[in-house]
């Protein structure tokens, strides 16, 4: 079958909303008849459009695994996502995709894996924990170490405390960057609690995702640490306009991150112009 045209919305549902912290909304997107859009690799994105107000590009934070649906998790910043944020169950939506290189699945098979994720950065990490999760035998231990401001702006709570945490040969370690009322749990920015952990990077591939200055300040943990640039594996957020290597509005040096990322390791990232 002819692949779709990425450069084309189709029409999609949005089956369910669910509130996942004050800002943050996670949607469930389908096909008109059911079922997926479209398939699709951990990591990759997808444009969501609202005709009346543009389009955007975001994570798909469900699992390849997951048949019937595409999940979104969505922070509320600007045009279209206010407008997202105001929609109700039901209502239709553009989307293209998938769009980017995804992450390297197959090849960090039989790896141990740590992924760090700190706010909304979860997002695409989830694609990929799912999908090791779902395919357990062919990924050695998995650790999660998760961020967030507050309790609060935790996202995908359930993964976070009940369901990771059961899986086996896995550890989850939470934490909040500030002592709150009701949280008894780790107080530490999470490249200082990645760093206290001591993680140890013999066969070990880490993934990360969250803030510009999360990422910077685990990149130079992972580094004292003794992991390797092509060990460290992260994903980008530049500004995008096509996703599709056509407007030049996401370019770093010879590479555009729409088509040659989001995702690349570190070691790709220091051969590229210091403007990511
Ligand atoms: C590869 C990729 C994956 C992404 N995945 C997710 C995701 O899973 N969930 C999610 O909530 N968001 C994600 N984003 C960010 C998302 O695309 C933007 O938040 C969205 O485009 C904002 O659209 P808007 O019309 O609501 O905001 P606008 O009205 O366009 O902008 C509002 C404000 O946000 C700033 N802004 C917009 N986009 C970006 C950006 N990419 N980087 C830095 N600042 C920006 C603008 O400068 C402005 O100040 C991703 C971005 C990329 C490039
Ligand atoms: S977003 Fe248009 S070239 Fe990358």
């Amino acid at each position: 079958m002819a692949r779709k045209s990425t450069l084309l919305p189709e029409v999609a549902v949005v089956e369910s909303i669910r509130q996942e912290t004050p800002n943050i909304k996670t949607f469930r997107v389908v096909s008109p008849g059911g079922g997926k859009p479209f398939e699709h690799i951990p990591g990759q994105c997808a444009m969501l459009s609202t005709p009346p107000v543009g389009e955007a590009i975001f994570s798909i934070t469900s699992s390849p695994t997951e048949k019937e649906h595409l999940d979104f998790s969505i922070v509320q910043t600007g045009t279209v996502t206010n407008y997202l944020h105001e929609i109700e169950e039901g209502f239709e939506i553009g989307i293209r995709g998938p769009l980017g290189n995804g992450f390297p699945v197959e090849e960090v098979k039989g790896k141990d894996l740590l992924f760090i994720g700190g706010g909304i950065g979860l997002a695409p990490l989830r694609s990929f924990i799912n999908y090791c999760f779902d395919n357990r035998e062919d990924y050695g231990k998995i650790d999660i170490l998760y961020g967030a401001r507050t309790p609060d702006d935790m996202i995908q709570k359930k993964d976070l405390f009940e369901l990771w945490p059961q899986q086996p040969n896995t550890d989850v370690y939470l934490t909040v960057d500030k002592e709150c009322e009701g949280w008894d749990g780790k107080v530490a920015l999470a490249p200082h609690y990645c760093e206290e952990l001591a993680f140890t990077p013999e066969n070990k591939v880490t993934v990360t995702c969250g803030p510009p200055i999360m990422i910077k300040f685990v990149l130079e943990a992972l580094d004292r640490m003794g992991f390797t640039p092509d060990q460290v594996i992260t994903t980008l957020e530049l500004r995008m306009k096509c996703g599709v290597g056509k407007c030049g509005r996401c370019n770093i040096g010879e590479k555009y991150v729409c088509i040659d990322g989001p995702v690349f390791t570190y070691a790709q990232l220091l051969e590229m112009p210091p403007e990511y």
